[in-house]
């Protein structure tokens, strides 16, 4: 982490608690988390639970995010969610091309960067997932294939710098228990920033760059030191919140 950001710890909830756990998770975790000053949160519940998730964090520093829109406002597309129908749910974020939704939901570079642009003229901030498959690293096509994925929205997200989050999730390390080690991860997350840096000094400076892949309180520490990490995209440790407010403890006392 680096002084000059604030960290921000967010969980992506997936297809998990839509209801009542949901809401009863958001408020563990704003409980918990609610001397956490130095940092943002944010949760995504699933998108039954963003009414009452919202509801139930009003008045608490933890803000609310989607998983996936539509880019089109309104219309003829059975089974969608709109910008605008987020906003209205109380949103101020939202997840676009995770890797899930690249790999099962036909989402491609050219439909985040639709998605990316719709939010940031919206007024939703976005948080822009990229990430290479085990194969891909294997192959040793790490930093091009992300940087093929960056390049497809990084001069949609210069328009307001810092407005949009980055989140660098290795696809191998994603549910799997095993993380990307630091130097693994904070070379990514400067090629990202010094691909960010291309486009204005400004955008390389204000942008976050969180990492997701396994994040847990075991491996926390050690990957928010990196220079170019500012913080986590987590999902299973974001279904507990125990887990989920000690990886923000950590943030925290870093920062
Ligand atoms: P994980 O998921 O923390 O369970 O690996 C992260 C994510 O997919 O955002």
């Amino acid at each position: 982490m680096n002084a000059a950001r604030r960290a921000l710890i967010s969980g992506n909830w997936k297809m998990n608690n839509g209801g009542a756990s949901g809401v009863q998770l958001a408020s563990d975790v704003a409980r918990a988390m609610a001397s956490f000053s130095s940092i943002d949160i944010v949760v995504a519940p699933p998108f039954t639970a963003l009414v009452p998730v919202v509801a139930a964090l009003k008045g608490t520093r933890v803000e609310v995010a989607a998983q996936n829109m539509h880019p089109k406002d309104k219309g003829a597309f059975t089974g969608e969610i709109s910008p605008s129908m987020l906003l209205e749910a109380g949103c101020k974020w939202v997840i676009l091309g995770h890797s899930e939704r690249r790999a099962m939901f036909g989402d491609t570079d050219a439909t985040v960067a639709e998605k990316t642009k719709v939010a940031m003229d919206v007024g939703l901030r976005p948080i822009v997932c990229v990430g290479e498959t085990l194969e891909e690293r294997e192959r040793g096509d790490t930093l091009n294939i992300v940087k093929r994925q960056l390049n497809a929205f990084a001069s949609i997200i210069a328009d307001k710098p810092g407005w949009a989050a980055v989140a660098y999730e290795p696809v191998w390390a994603i549910g799997t228990g095993k993380n990307a080690g630091p130097e693994e991860a904070q070379e990514v997350h400067a090629m990202i920033r010094a691909r960010l840096a291309d486009i204005s000094a400004d955008l390389a400076a204000k942008t976050r760059i969180l990492y997701g892949g396994s994040l847990s309180p075991k491996n926390a520490d050690a990957l928010l030191r990196c220079p170019d990490v500012d913080g986590g995209l987590i999902g299973g440790a974001a279904l507990k919140a125990e887990d989920f407010s000690k990886v923000g403890e950590i943030a925290q006392s870093i920062s």
